[in-house]
């Protein structure tokens, strides 16, 4: 393969705002100076594999406007090749941001070009696939384009998702992710009903009867859960001071996608995922706040409350 990771999906210019707390219907608040960065779930999470030495590829949509060029330098300055990147057909996706003393994030997106990401770009691209060993999506750009991501992997290729913002998924979907990735809220609204009165564990059991070969479920602080047909395990969590938590999740997924590749058990690929979380969330910003995998090194296991140097 020449590809350790092609990732579809997504490409924003988040336009972030500090603020001690988020305005209510109405009303408004003061925040801090406007920071604009390269965001986006799916160029986060290619910029992130790339920061940690995979061979990565993006396939995305951006407008041939600033945004755009901001989101493609920074691609080309982590060494993603960007040979998929269309340009064109609408304004570059938006990511209006707020983010609190704690950490926490709020975010509106408006997909602009990532709306008109279709089907036939991902077959147009289909060398791409066949060169790549694994595929990782979520869901900003439209769901029968993730559909056709599923139907042009390679022989022998792996399909790693992340559905979020999440929305119900077709069984054919479901069934190519090996794994699907989700957070506490993506995993209440992909089992709705199902969900209620249930422990993570159980969570991740009826997900993974929903047809994925395997499922994690990340949960912050607590760390995630992994789960296959050899069982549930969990995975412990590495002990930071949260800055700015944009984007960790996708750093996530994208180290983990990168390590299954090379080999790695699921436990021990969710293991090295959660240490380059932990980097991305003592830095402000999303792509700019990812490890490479020295940083990831640097933090120290002897002390797991500090964060890394
Ligand atoms: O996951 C974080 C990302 O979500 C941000 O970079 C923003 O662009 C939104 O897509
Ligand atoms: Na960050």
């Amino acid at each position: 393969y020449d590809y350790d990771l092609l990732v579809v999906g997504s490409a924003n210019a988040d336009l972030v705002i500090g603020v001690e707390r988020r305005p209510g219907a109405g009303e408004t608040v003061l925040g801090s100076d406007l920071a604009v960065h390269p965001g986006g779930k799916g160029a986060n999470q290619a910029v992130a594999a790339a920061r940690l030495g995979a061979r990565t590829a993006l396939l995305a949509r951006v407008g041939d406007d600033a945004h755009g060029r901001l989101l493609l330098d920074s691609q080309r300055a982590s060494g993603v090749d960007t040979v998929g990147v269309l340009v064109g057909g609408a304004p570059t996706g938006v990511a209006l941001i707020t983010v609190d003393p704690s950490g926490d994030n709020s975010i509106v997106v408006s997909p602009g070009a990532n709306g008109r990401l279709t089907p036939g770009d991902v077959r147009a691209a289909a060398s791409l696939f066949q060169a790549s060993r694994v595929v990782s999506a979520q869901l900003e750009i439209p769901l029968e384009t993730v559909v056709e991501v599923v139907r042009n992997l390679a022989e022998d290729g792996r399909f790693v998702l992340n559905p979020s913002p999440p929305r119900p998924l077709p069984t054919e979907v479901l069934t190519a992710c090996d794994p699907l990735i989700v957070n506490e809220h993506e995993a209440k609204v992909i089992l709705g009903d199902s969900a209620v009165g249930e422990t993570p564990e159980d969570w991740a059991r009826i997900l993974l009867a929903k047809g994925p070969r395997s499922v994690v479920v990340t949960l912050g602080a607590e760390g995630a859960l992994v789960a296959s047909a050899q069982g549930v395990t969990r995975v412990a969590a590495v002990k930071v001071v949260a800055v700015d938590t944009t984007g960790a999740g996708d750093a996530f997924t994208a180290a983990l996608a990168w390590r299954l590749g090379t080999g790695a058990s699921l436990a021990e690929a969710a293991a090295y995922a959660a240490r380059v979380g932990a980097v991305a969330v003592t830095r402000e910003g999303a792509q700019v706040s990812f490890p490479t995998a020295a940083e990831v090194e640097a933090l120290c296991c002897a002390d797991p409350g500090a964060n890394p140097r």
